[in-house]
């Protein structure tokens, strides 16, 4: 029988040349090999063997004296200053706007000095005093002259960073009194005679205000410094 007279289906002849149908069952053959094992693995990833067992954080105890009054709070160590006034003693005007030290909204006054409440931990502060925005007014009723200079200065619209601009602001105004110098100072020997617009912002500069409200800020500082407020 010559080559021409061999159907082309002839089984015989399949079995011996490569067809198109052959060749697409072999390779979805190889594919479902080499895909196997990496679909396990994923599957194991998945579905760890065993679930991680979470750990005891250890608590700390930190008394705080906040706006006069003794807190003793239990805290991780890891707490900052600013989350232990604002979930542990649920004293919520204290803001965190970047929580990294950039821009001022977490400003509260320990012991006298202003610092930012997100870059320090609460527990490294045991047995200090600490001033928040709740407590610049000297009782419930009232506010504090820089709160009332801040009102009639117009000197915030979201207010977002306002308690940290009052709290810079108290510090501010006695640390000038007591003769700290700023970089604005011409003679850092001598305390300057007023504070100068240069001065308040100079010292202000810490406290950030994405509304711009900065001029009437200035204006209030200087209000309560200059005894106008
Ligand atoms: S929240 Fe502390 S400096 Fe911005
Ligand atoms: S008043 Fe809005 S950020 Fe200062």
């Amino acid at each position: 029988m010559s080559p021409a007279d061999t159907h082309p289906h002839d089984e015989s002849d399949t079995a011996q040349k490569p067809s198109r149908r052959r060749f697409l069952q072999s390779a979805a053959a190889a594919a479902a090999v080499t895909a196997a094992p990496h679909a396990h693995a994923q599957q194991q990833a998945a579905t760890p063997a065993t679930a991680p067992t979470p750990s005891a954080t250890p608590m700390m105890p930190v008394k705080l004296v906040i706006n006069g009054h003794p807190h003793e709070l239990q805290v991780e160590a890891r707490t900052t200053l600013l989350d232990a006034l604002r979930e542990y003693a649920n004293l919520t005007g204290t803001k965190k706007g970047c929580d990294r030290g950039q821009c001022g909204a977490c400003t509260v006054i320990v012991s006298g000095r202003r610092i930012n409440s997100c870059l320090t931990l609460a527990v490294m502060h045991d047995g200090e005093s600490v001033t928040t925005v709740e407590g610049l007014a000297p009782d419930g009723d009232t506010l504090a002259p820089i709160q009332r200079a801040f009102i009639e200065k117009d000197a915030f619209q979201c207010g977002y960073c306002t308690p940290g601009q009052l709290c810079s602001a108290t510090a501010l105004i006695a640390e000038y009194r007591a003769g700290d110098a700023s970089a604005a100072t011409a003679d850092v020997r001598f305390r300057p005679a007023q504070l100068s617009d240069d001065e308040i912002r100079e010292r202000m500069s810490g406290n950030i205000c994405r509304c711009g409200a900065y001029p009437n800020i200035v204006a209030a500082v200087k209000a309560v410094a200059s005894g106008n407020a």
